[in-house]
């Protein structure tokens, strides 16, 4: 009886083990939730954060202005394994092998991680030294993201999986961002909701009724929002990423000397989509028509900063605004890299509040790429299903619809 009941009590704990490189971060988080029951709703208080970690890049892509594939993937090969050993000593779930260990099992590795050799050498370490942690199971990014950084973190979830035999389970990235404003305390959030998801990669409108139950309903049909602003910085060379180097210079701005004008692409048609390729193209024929001195002039730069933001800004927050009131939403919930823009979150805050709609965001520590929103999805939500390591595969388009 006791034994039983010591058993329910150990099963009531579920551990999930997260990873996420779907472009230039390497993330891995672990959290555990009271039950494996999943609900309607997210409770801050049913879950801890056991440990987190994410390892930027964002320094060595600076130089190409953008994200360079080879090196991402590269650099998440070197990266997943020392964050992993960190986050499972931080949970306090690494203990030592006493058994010795499977060479039949790690030559099956050897074969699956034949594309990732530098992550094999590195794991290979991992299995001879530690036991088997105590561990549910493994969430992995599938997509949308950039392919080889996605199979490099798919790989490594494939081979603990299989080594250790624990559950793999598919999440997709953007679930990931939707529902990252649940990693700290928020109000309750009201549904049905509209998700607004922008980051470098993605720019997208979401219906949502529930957690779990999505419905595209608009994107954008060429660069994403993050991505203006990473390219329009690199055309006045401010380095990448741009959003936040954008949003510095746009602070410093007084008043105007260069009487600049950029378009509102799209804002007035009636469809939820996005198009942020003009506006690129205006602010660099904006800039060839300048002087050298102009260009590099103090006031130039941020009087053009200070006009990028806007019109990014304006467009995400008419077309959101526009989508919640045509479909009822109760709620707008806001995720991804460029929801670190502290001016958007104002004109947000600002204009759900005339609308009445309540307004969701995630905390800044959460608003680029991590691994903890993966293990969230996870435990969460109802599209979180289990699936082999000998099918799970990387997605790069993958849509949300579900
Ligand atoms: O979600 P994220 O970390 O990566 C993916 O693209 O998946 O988003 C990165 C994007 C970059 O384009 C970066 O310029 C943008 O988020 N970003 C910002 C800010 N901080 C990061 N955009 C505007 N304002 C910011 N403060």
């Amino acid at each position: 009886m006791i034994a039983e009941t010591i058993f329910f009590v150990y099963n009531l704990n579920m551990i999930v083990l997260s990873i996420e490189t779907s472009c230039d971060d390497t993330g891995i988080s672990i959290i555990k939730k009271a039950s494996n029951k999943k609900k309607k709703s997210i409770d801050f208080n049913d879950f801890e954060i056991l440990a987190e970690s994410v390892s930027s890049q964002a320094s060595l892509h600076s130089p190409y202005g953008g994200v360079f594939p080879s090196l991402a993937k590269r650099e998440h090969q070197k990266n997943l394994v020392p964050l992993l050993v960190s986050c499972l000593k931080k949970s306090k779930l690494l203990k030592p092998n006493k058994k010795g260990f499977d060479i039949k099992k790690i030559l099956k590795v050897k074969k699956l991680l034949e594309k990732n050799p530098e992550l094999f050498e590195s794991i290979k370490l991992v299995f001879e030294k530690y036991a088997r942690p105590d561990i549910n199971k493994i969430a992995v990014t599938t997509g949308p993201g950039l392919e080889p950084c996605l199979w490099t973190g798919i790989n490594l979830g494939r081979a603990l999986s299989m080594y250790w035999d624990i559950h793999l389970v598919s999440i997709n990235h953007l679930e990931g961002h939707i529902l990252s404003s649940w990693l700290t305390p928020i109000e309750k959030v009201e549904f049905p909701a509209i998700a607004l998801v922008v980051s470098g990669g993605n720019t997208q409108l979401i219906q949502m009724q529930e957690i779990g139950k999505y419905k595209l309903i608009g994107e954008t049909k060429d660069d994403a929002a993050g991505e203006c602003f990473d390219k329009t910085a690199r055309i006045l060379g401010l380095g990448y990423p741009g959003g936040g180097a954008i949003r510095k210079e746009a602070s410093k701005y007084k008043n105007d000397k260069f009487n600049i004008s950029l378009p509102r692409p799209m804002i007035h048609e009636k469809n939820f989509d996005f198009s942020f390729s003009g506006l690129k193209t205006a602010v660099l024929y904006d800039f060839k028509k300048r002087t050298k001195k102009e260009q590099t002039s103090k006031e130039y730069i941020e009087e053009m900063c200070f006009k990028i933001e806007k019109a990014i800004i304006e467009v995400l927050i008419h077309k959101t605004i526009k989508a919640a009131l045509n479909t009822k939403a109760k709620s707008i919930l806001l995720g991804g890299g460029v929801s670190a823009n502290k001016e958007l979150i104002k004109e947000f805050k600002k204009q759900c509040k005339i609308n009445k709609i309540n307004f969701i965001y995630p905390n800044t520590k959460f608003t680029g790429d991590n691994a903890s929103m993966i293990a969230l999805t996870s435990l969460f939500s109802p599209n979180a299903k289990n699936i082999t390591w000998q099918k799970i595969k990387a997605n790069s388009n993958y849509k949300i619809n579900g």
